[in-house]
């Protein structure tokens, strides 16, 4: 032990190791009473390095090129030791993030997480977010096959619609009129290096300034503002080892359920997965429904639901921007949904069954009579935000006590 201890104090007098993990981990006080909710900012890390681990190996097969593309999964699948298994590890985590990235800002959104001090952890959050869907649908692209190819299409295709300079924009992105062997290899290193890295650095700044401000908790109220003769938050518990191991707790199961879908149900019947996408991408022939996967569909049922094409990029974008703007448009003076009332509570209900709602229509083929739901639905989107400065004064809070309860 004696040898580890001079070892350590060997780095400590040349990298702040000790500083690091006492500020980050041993002495960083978190509130004592974090739930379910609180597991999956660390998942959503666990996932990030499931994607980049299986990423690479993933790349040692691939070939990125449009003659080449559809075989080499194909060949990872059936031939590379353990190559299916990389795949479906990497095709499930992409889903498994969303899902991730989705509870977790539900929790944001719940326990007004997003609120000072914490906007800038939230800004860095959904600029994660944005890199996400950018990583995802790039990544989509790579196997080649008709729904890759297809969705790449029509996505691309959308930047058309902006004035003037539309049609040059998008054959700028494409490198070429259609979606191209060009496309395919700046794709492929947006997907392979750019973007991760952006992730990376993104996730770095993201806990960055948490760890400045201190987290949230369910009850909403600032530990910091009761500190004991040591300056120690009387209401905060060291982060290690009381929420490692809780943590962990969460990865067991998390890998559980994980492994059950990646052994078993890997495809997650047409989620996760496309039929579609084991066909090898046929620029002559159209799909008869072009659908994205699951969690881009509550965005897609929105670029539908309005008429022009224009008009629908701006809502599909406005939809993704609003939700930067949320910290300023909370006006209520309490922040959590267990101190709010009932006229919050309602409406927080309605726009979590409207974005479900979103999300099942955007999967279905636009008939008018879904077009029309999706208009609804669409509409409650944009009115959560637009109404939160009037219906979170109005609404009748509960006091919020001192002390975090359980
Ligand atoms: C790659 C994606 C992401 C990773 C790895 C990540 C990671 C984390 C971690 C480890 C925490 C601390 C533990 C916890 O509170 O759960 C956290 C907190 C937080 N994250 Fe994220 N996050 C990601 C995406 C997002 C997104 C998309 C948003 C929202 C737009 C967001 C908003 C927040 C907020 C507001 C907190 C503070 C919560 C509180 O203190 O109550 N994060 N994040």
């Amino acid at each position: 032990m004696k040898v580890l201890s001079n070892f350590v104090d060997w780095i400590d007098a040349r990298f702040p190791l000790t500083k690091v993990w006492n500020e980050h981990l041993a002495q960083y006080y978190a509130p004592k009473n974090f739930n379910f909710w609180y597991f999956f900012g660390s998942l959503a890390m666990l996932v990030l390095v499931i994607q980049i681990v299986t990423g690479i190996f993933l790349t040692m097969n691939y070939k990125p090129s449009a003659a080449e593309a559809f075989s080499s999964v194909e060949y990872i699948m059936r031939d590379v030791n353990w190559g299916w298994l990389m795949r479906y590890l990497h095709s499930t985590g992409a889903s498994a993030f969303f899902i991730v990235v989705y509870l977790h800002m539900f929790r944001g959104l719940m326990y007004g997480s997003y609120r000072q001090p914490r906007e800038l952890v939230w800004i860095f959050g959904m600029l994660l977010y944005v890199a996400l869907m950018a990583e995802a649908f790039m990544g989509y692209l790579l196997p080649w096959g008709q729904m890759s190819y297809w969705g790449a299409q029509v996505i691309i295709s959308l930047f058309g619609a902006i004035p003037g300079v539309g049609e040059a924009l998008a054959e700028w992105i494409r490198g070429d009129f259609v979606i191209a062997d060009a496309t395919l290899n700046r794709f492929f290193a947006f997907h392979v290096i750019a973007v991760p890295l952006i992730l990376v650095a993104l996730v770095f700044v993201h806990i960055v300034a948490l760890h400045a401000v201190g987290s949230n908790n369910p009850d909403g109220i600032e530990i910091k503002k009761n500190k004991d003769a040591n300056g120690i938050p009387l209401d905060g518990i060291p982060f290690h080892p009381y929420y490692t191991v809780k943590d962990i707790v969460g990865v067991i199961v998390f890998l559980i359920l994980f492994c059950i879908v990646v052994f078993f149900i890997p495809e997650f019947d047409n989620w996760f997965l496309e039929k579609d996408n084991f066909i090898p991408a046929d620029p002559l022939k159209t799909p008869e429904h072009i659908v994205p996967l699951w969690y881009f569909t509550p965005f897609y049922a929105i670029l539908r639901a309005v008429p022009s094409k224009f008009g629908g990029v701006l809502a599909m974008g406005g939809a993704i921007v609003v939700l930067f703007v949320l910290p300023w448009l909370d006006r209520s003076p309490v922040k959590s949904i267990r101190y709010k009332g009932m006229l919050y509570k309602t409406i927080l209900t309605v726009f979590i069954i409207s974005f479900l709602a979103l999300g099942y229509l955007g999967t279905q083929p636009a008939t008018p009579i879904l077009t029309n739901f999706a208009r609804v639905f669409s509409i409650i989107y944009f009115l959560f935000f637009l109404l939160m400065p009037f219906y979170s004064k109005m609404d009748r809070t509960k006091p919020v006590p001192d002390r975090v309860t359980k």
